[in-house]
């Protein structure tokens, strides 16, 4: 049932209405800011409420009724989901990984602009997005002058308020309602030239405030909901996994030993999916304690470090738990509540923090080809997969960017090294260390022709090995440049020959 305690200013209580009563105030063409990001503190209610509104609208007329959607970052099905399926999102950014999502976005039916998660707040501010009608937004309470406690995630939610015409709020008191006083709302941004540093030097430093400031009159509705965050259930790690894992843990031993890392290493990140999840169980069977981590999300890997004390803080905007890591966190949240701080998005990923503290960013990839360059959103070159997220964010300005997958995908149909990537996220620029199960690539201070010989040798699948040095030794003897040496007749043919035999 809900519970109307979690609204306690007197002016937003009177607004209290159905989700179907503010699904009605959201008008065709609008621009809505929806909370939420991997799966926590997005709204549960309105967004069912508006697809089933569309779905009768679109029987009836034949002017579609569609809006933009921009959020944090993925959602759940309740939100991507049910308003994809019918077809009421006309635009979306910035990431999603939604299986009804992307094959729209796939098959043409959606636009999707795919940006660095830190930056989609200050595009937000320059204007050149359009005007945000409505801000759709999960809270865990309403305090009494206003001011809301945020959720499990904040994401864009600081912007979304701020740069709204007008305001819906979800108040979710299946939130736990010790959430309170575990984020940290930074009100100091503005957009250039009158920027100023950003004074937080340690993970565990809180710089803003514990509540978002919303204006009341803003707001048109309020909505009470009491459903949980929904997020699959990791994959157990398996033994791929576990060889990426003690591969980065060998790693990070022997440059501590060479004075090159300090002992409690530098504050990591570690993004969305399995792999990264199950290098999480892995550094927390290693030697490590007190650890931090500055990174977006918290996974059920990292409430283990925490638990473990591998990990004495967390900072991020959001969780990203398993079922049962939401029970962890619930039952335990005492414990958790000092070692986790959550921040509006565009300071947990700030370029400018994740240079200044070092961060070591771990993050997955789709394929990397042998001179360092790292897709991590395209299938084939062509179909989207999730997006960019954070990756970028912390891969650019991180003091190391480390990239893992498992060396093939598809029951060993495809090399996730190939001659060229289909796509580029990350290039070479960015891209220091490259991990599979085979092993680990170190392509610090190598020039091309140096990595292809370290990523081939130690990364690539032995299936594939041979094919990928027949490649670069006949590009190298190929008359053509010598820095990076390609046969471009031949460099996607790869990709070419997995869409044509389904084998690369
Ligand atoms: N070609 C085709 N499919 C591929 C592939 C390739 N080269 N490499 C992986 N895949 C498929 C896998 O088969 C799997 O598909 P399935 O679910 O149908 O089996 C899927 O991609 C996920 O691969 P998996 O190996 O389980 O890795 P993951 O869960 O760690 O995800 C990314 C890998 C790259 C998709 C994921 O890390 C991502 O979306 N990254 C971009 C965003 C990001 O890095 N955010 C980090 C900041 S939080």
């Amino acid at each position: 049932m809900p519970d109307t305690s979690r609204i306690l200013c007197p002016v937003l209580s009177q607004r209290i209405m159905s989700a179907e009563e503010a699904a009605e105030l959201i008008p065709a063409g609008a621009n809505v800011g929806m909370s939420g990001f991997t799966g926590a503190g997005y709204p549960k209610a309105v967004p069912g409420a508006l697809a089933e509104r569309i779905r009768h609208l679109n029987a009836e007329n034949t002017k579609p009724f569609r809006i933009n959607v921009w959020t944090g970052a993925s959602t759940a099905p309740e939100l991507d989901g049910v308003l994809a399926e019918v077809d009421g999102i006309e635009m979306r950014l910035p990431f999603q990984s939604d299986p009804i999502c992307r094959s729209r976005i796939n098959n043409g039916t959606m636009d999707y602009v795919d940006y660095h998660l830190s930056e989609v707040s200050q595009y937000a501010w320059s204007g050149f997005l359009g005007k945000m009608d409505i801000a759709l937004i999960e809270v865990a309470g309403i305090r009494e002058d206003g001011s809301l406690i945020p959720s499990s995630s904040i994401g864009n939610n600081k912007t979304w308020i701020e740069q709204a015409d007008k305001i819906i709020l979800e108040v979710n008191s299946r939130q736990n309602a010790k959430l309170e006083g575990m984020h940290d709302i930074y009100y100091g941004t503005a957009l250039p030239p009158n920027r100023k540093p950003i004074m937080l030097t340690d993970p565990a430093d809180r710089i803003g405030e514990q509540y978002l400031a919303c204006p009341p009159e803003k707001v048109i509705a309020v909505v009470e909901t009491a459903a949980p965050d929904r997020n699959s259930p990791f994959k157990p790690s398996d033994d791929v996994s576990k060889k990426i894992a003690g591969h980065i843990l060998e790693f990070f031993n022997r440059e501590i030993e060479l004075g090159r890392l300090p002992k409690e290493l530098l504050p990591i990140q570690s993004g969305v999916g399995n792999i990264p999840n199950a290098v999480l169980e892995g550094l927390d069977a290693g030697p490590y304690k007190g650890l931090t981590a500055f990174t977006e999300v918290i996974q059920d890997g990292m409430l283990k470090m925490l638990k473990s004390g591998t990990l004495k803080v967390a900072s991020a905007t959001a969780f990203s738990l398993s079922p049962d890591g939401i029970k962890e966190f619930d039952e335990n949240i005492d414990f958790y509540r000092d070692k986790i701080i959550l921040r509006q998005q565009d300071i947990s990923n700030h370029p400018e923090l994740a240079r200044r503290l070092g961060v070591i960013a771990m993050n997955g990839l789709i394929e990397a080809d042998i001179y360092g360059n790292v897709n991590s959103t395209h299938i084939m070159g062509t179909r989207m997969m999730n997006g960019i997220g954070g990756s970028g964010d912390f891969a650019r300005n991180g003091y190391l960017s480390i990239f893992v997958s498992p060396s093939t995908a598809k029951g060993g149909a495809i090399s996730a090294i190939v001659p060229m990537v289909s796509h580029v996220d990350h290039t070479e620029h960015d891209v220091k260390i490259i991990v599979t199960e085979q092993g680990l690539a170190d392509l610090r201070g190598l020039s091309p022709r140096q990595r292809a010989h370290e990523i081939i040798n130690n990364c690539a699948h032995p299936d594939f090995r041979p094919a990928l040095i027949d490649y670069y030794e006949r590009a190298l003897h190929s008359g053509r440049g010598m820095h990076t040496p390609h046969l471009l007749e031949e460099a996607l043919s790869w990709h070419q020959r997995y869409e044509e035999t389904g084998q690369m």
